[in-house]
């Protein structure tokens, strides 16, 4: 009592220091509030977000010399680089799943981990070609694959709007009728069951590596051309998978794709209207066979799969470096905090 003076004193000074303390509370939350939406709304527009590439896929490498991304895409201040001495700064770190999985790389687990880096998981196979994910339950904290609900989904292809600069061409050669290019054959796969009846009726020329008869790449395009049809037969068929085969093989090629892979609804969300013949559409590989021989002797059927080249065009994704640059469209609005605890449950979803 005698410290305040009075006890009307005393009240008073406590409330004060009540009052000071609430606002410094207050006043720091709103400090560290400030601070977490600079960092997280605002790179991708005001600075350069930098992406380090831990190991290229596959083992094949590429230039990443200049502004790859504005020079690729148009995408500006997003780095690329492959440089592991910038692991410490970089914003964004990839792992290609294939060389963790069989051991040609490993992930830095040495080195301490950034609080505000994001690792990425990224693959573009099905479930099937995703081994040993298990052990990196916990490890990711966004993922980059060919699914629709990845983090940054990079598909095969895409449909746009507007016709192509092509446009609608007619065709002249079609000495073949059907054709398919595989490299791993698989006795136990839907799709070798597939061909094994389907080539029963119709004539389906193979080529790759099964068949001995590869084709390289300035090859593939203008051998499939010739084909009416080309089969796009997935390894799997998995959720949202729809590969090069169908995007590359046969739309580029200008052959008709008979796909077989996730749903028609699956393939209806992403190709142009009326482009494909989807195998589950029929009720045995004959009335597939039956359709393909209708098709093929009717111009006019046949055309009618063309007719999306006047009002939609395809864009193909090949090039990682391209894909890799999505990651700075979506930096900004993906989750500043997330961890993939269940990898292998997301993947074999
Ligand atoms: C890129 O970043 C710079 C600052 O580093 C900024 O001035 C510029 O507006 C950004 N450009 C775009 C297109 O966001
Ligand atoms: C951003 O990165 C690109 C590509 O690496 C580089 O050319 C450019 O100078 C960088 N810009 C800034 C503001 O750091
Ligand atoms: C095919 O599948 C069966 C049973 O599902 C299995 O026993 C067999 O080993 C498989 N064959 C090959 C070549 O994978
Ligand atoms: C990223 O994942 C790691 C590993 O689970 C986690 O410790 C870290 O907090 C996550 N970072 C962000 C920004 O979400």
């Amino acid at each position: 009592m005698e410290a305040c003076g009075s006890r009307r004193l005393c009240l008073f000074f406590l409330l004060l220091l009540l009052f000071s303390f609430l606002s410094l509370l207050i006043y720091q939350i709103l400090l560290i509030q400030t601070f977490h939406m600079q960092q997280y709304l605002t790179p991708g527009s005001q600075r350069n977000v930098s992406i380090l590439l831990w190991h290229w896929p596959f083992g094949h490498s590429y230039s990443l010399s200049g502004d790859k991304c504005l020079e690729m895409t148009g995408i500006s201040n997003c780095s690329l680089t492959d440089d592991r001495s910038t692991y410490l700064t970089a914003d964004v770190v990839v792992f290609h799943h294939h060389e963790l999985s069989n051991r040609a790389s490993a992930l830095p687990l040495h080195l301490p981990r950034p609080t505000a880096q994001r690792w990425v998981w990224l693959s573009m196979e099905p479930p099937i070609n995703n081994a040993n994910v298990k052990q990196f339950n916990g490890v990711f904290n966004w993922t980059m694959s060919y699914r629709h609900d990845a983090d940054i989904p990079i598909p095969y292809g895409k449909t746009l709007p507007g016709a192509g600069i092509q446009g609608f061409q007619r065709f002249s050669d079609r000495s073949c009728f059907a054709s398919w290019v595989v490299s791993k054959y698989k006795p136990n796969q839907t799709r070798t069951d597939v061909y094994q009846s389907l080539k029963k009726y119709i004539p389906i020329q193979v080529y790759g590596a099964w068949n001995k008869k590869p084709l390289p790449d300035d090859r593939l395009l203008p051998t499939i051309s010739n084909c009416l049809f080309y089969l796009s037969f997935e390894n799997s068929e998995a959720k949202d998978y729809i590969s090069e085969k169908m995007w590359r093989n046969a739309f580029q090629a200008r052959a008709v794709p008979v796909v077989l892979g996730p749903r028609r609804a699956t393939y209806e969300a992403v190709a142009p209207p009326h482009s494909f013949i989807h195998v589950a559409d029929f009720k045995s590989v004959a009335e597939l066979a039956a359709y393909l021989y209708h098709v093929a002797s009717d111009k006019q059927a046949y055309e009618e799969y063309f007719k999306w080249h006047q009002t939609h065009r395809i864009k193909t994704y090949t090039d990682w470096r391209e894909r890799l640059c999505q990651i700075c469209l979506k930096y900004p609005s993906l989750p500043s905090k997330k961890v993939y605890q269940d990898l292998e449950g997301w993947v074999n979803s």
